[in-house]
């Protein structure tokens, strides 16, 4: 029954092909990737700075420069250091939902350019920042922003892309994401070299230039069909669709657009019908995807790799370095899952990716285990820094494979029209508190589960493995309008879905 290898989908596949406007669109629309991206990338550099830290965070510093800490484990734990990073992902959390409700009534070009609007004065406000309180407040600007887009964008992607290639052009937001973390990584390590102190404050304001790409991007992109016949804009709805469709006779996928539209009308309030049982596995898998991505542990990487690798013995530009090789192995591995997730499907990269990531954080611990041990008082063991080095590039390839777009592709993919809106706004904000939560906890994990935490993320990576094999049904070619079918299919999720939620209106003729 697990089985779930192919579509099982028997429904429509409309005419069209992959055209130049939908390619162009969906370029600009990924550019809010980047500004999720870059925010992830700097924050990790930044506070590894000793200007930064002695200038907002003196006691951290003080800590490190004089060792101490009684224990390698604990050199950067620091509550309000953790703030810093994790405030960002409480802003996006709750400007998430709001969003839901702009991009359902104004439609999805309204949330982008707000979103990158609000971002782009967040980072200015920090470039200037002269306490912890305008870096903060900087920071929730910046998270607003970060909610706005990351709640627009992927739906954006997934309702102007074909069906058959709606994986490809999907990931080009999470693509976007890495190529932010790579650029910031790498203005990190040039910022570093600045001996006057203020390399910090050019890695932080520079978070303008990818905020105005998106703002003024947003501006220039054809709002999506399906949006425009949501707000009764039907002509341009179908002068749109032909143009990035690419052909004249685009009426089955309009007809469809508009009959979900009007399924959509009859439901005045997603938020609370999003509870009802026939929205049960959408509601479980796009709240439980999200959580387990960041279960996966891949912040502790991007946020603390410079931390991490520093408290395992790197030097600072040393471990900076490393930040950029992740950051290049984490977009080359972005490309290859956009070459196989219309082909291989998202079951085989979410599995693959799991098995690989599970292998490489039990090889990690061991390594951290046997240079620190349990006390944490080791001294650097030079040799074990290379393999170190190696199984978390490994594990960051594993991660960019599967979980990483994977974990923005699905949730966006499989809610109806009706509830699509609401629905991307509980992934996001569920992934933005997974994101708070591990960002403001893990330096004191580290402290006290020590090689331990390695482990920790281990099991959940097992966890999710499973979930995915027995709970997630494959989602490629599906068109988005029809993918009640593919839960009315399923061995487990088909007791949600009733009759007449199927017989009886437009799937029925879809022999399922
Ligand atoms: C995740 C981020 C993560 C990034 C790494 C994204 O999909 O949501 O939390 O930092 O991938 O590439």
């Amino acid at each position: 029954m697990p089985a779930e290898g192919s579509t099982g989908f028997s429904g429509p596949q409309y005419p069209g092909r992959i055209t130049s406007s939908v390619i162009i669109a969906c370029c600009v629309a990924s550019s809010g990737g980047l500004i999720f991206g870059y925010d992830i990338g700097i924050s990790g550099g930044v506070t590894s700075m000793d200007s930064f830290l002695s200038k907002f965070f003196p006691s951290v510093d003080q800590l490190e420069e004089q060792g101490t800490s009684s224990s390698q484990y604990c050199k950067f734990d620091s509550q309000l250091l953790t703030l810093f990073t994790s405030s960002l992902y409480l802003a996006a959390l709750v400007s998430s939902s709001v969003a839901a409700t702009v991009t359902r009534k104004y439609g999805r070009k309204c949330s982008m350019f707000l979103g990158g609007l609000t971002f782009l004065v967040g980072a200015v406000i920090n470039g200037v920042a002269s306490d912890v309180l305008m870096l903060i407040l900087g920071r929730v600007l910046l998270g607003i922003g970060v909610g706005f887009t990351n709640q627009s964008v992927p739906l954006y992607l997934s309702e102007m892309a074909p069906a058959k290639h709606r994986g490809t052009l999907n990931i080009g937001f999470q693509l976007m994401v890495t190529i932010g973390i790579l650029i910031a990584n790498l203005i990190n390590y040039g910022t570093a070299q600045i001996t006057e102190g203020w390399g910090w404050r050019l890695s932080l304001g520079l978070a303008a230039v990818p905020a105005l790409i998106i703002t003024i991007g947003s501006l220039l992109l054809p709002e999506t069909p399906n949006s425009l016949v949501e707000r009764g804009k039907n002509d341009q709805a179908k002068r749109i669709l032909v143009k990035i469709r690419g052909v004249a006779d685009v009426h089955p996928e309009y007809e469809e657009i508009v009959a979900a539209c009007d399924e959509a009308r009859a439901i005045k309030h997603s938020w609370s019908n999003i509870l009802k049982s026939k929205y049960r596995p959408q509601l479980i898998i796009s709240s439980l995807i999200p959580l387990f991505q960041q279960l996966t542990g891949i912040n502790v990487i991007m946020f603390y790799a410079p931390v991490v690798l520093k408290t395992i013995g790197f030097g600072i530009n040393a471990s900076l370095l490393t930040a950029v090789i992740t950051g290049i192995i984490n977009v080359g591995a972005t490309v290859v899952s956009i070459l196989l997730v219309d082909r291989a499907g998202r079951r085989p990269l979410f599995l693959w990716g799991g098995i690989g990531m599970f292998l490489c954080q039990v090889a990690v611990g061991a390594l951290i285990y046997a240079q620190f041990g349990v006390s944490g008082a080791g001294t650097v063991i030079k040799k074990l820094a290379a393999p170190v080095l190696f199984f978390i590039c490994v594990y960051v390839a594993a991660f960019a494979c599967s979980w990483g777009p994977l974990g923005w592709l699905v949730p966006s993919e499989i809610f109806p029209l009706e509830i699509r809106s609401a629905g991307q706004g509980i992934t996001v904000s569920m992934n933005m508190l997974s994101t708070f939560a591990i960002g403001q906890t893990f330096l004191s994990m580290l402290c006290y589960m020590k090689f331990g935490l390695f482990y920790f993320f281990a099991v959940w990576v097992v966890i999710m493995t499973l979930f995915i094999l027995f709970f997630v049904p494959e989602t490629k070619n599906v068109p988005i309008e029809e993918m009640m079918l593919v839960w009315s299919n399923h061995w487990f999720w088909n007791r949600y879905i009733a009759d007449e939620d199927i017989i009886g209106n437009r799937y029925s003729n879809y022999g399922t």
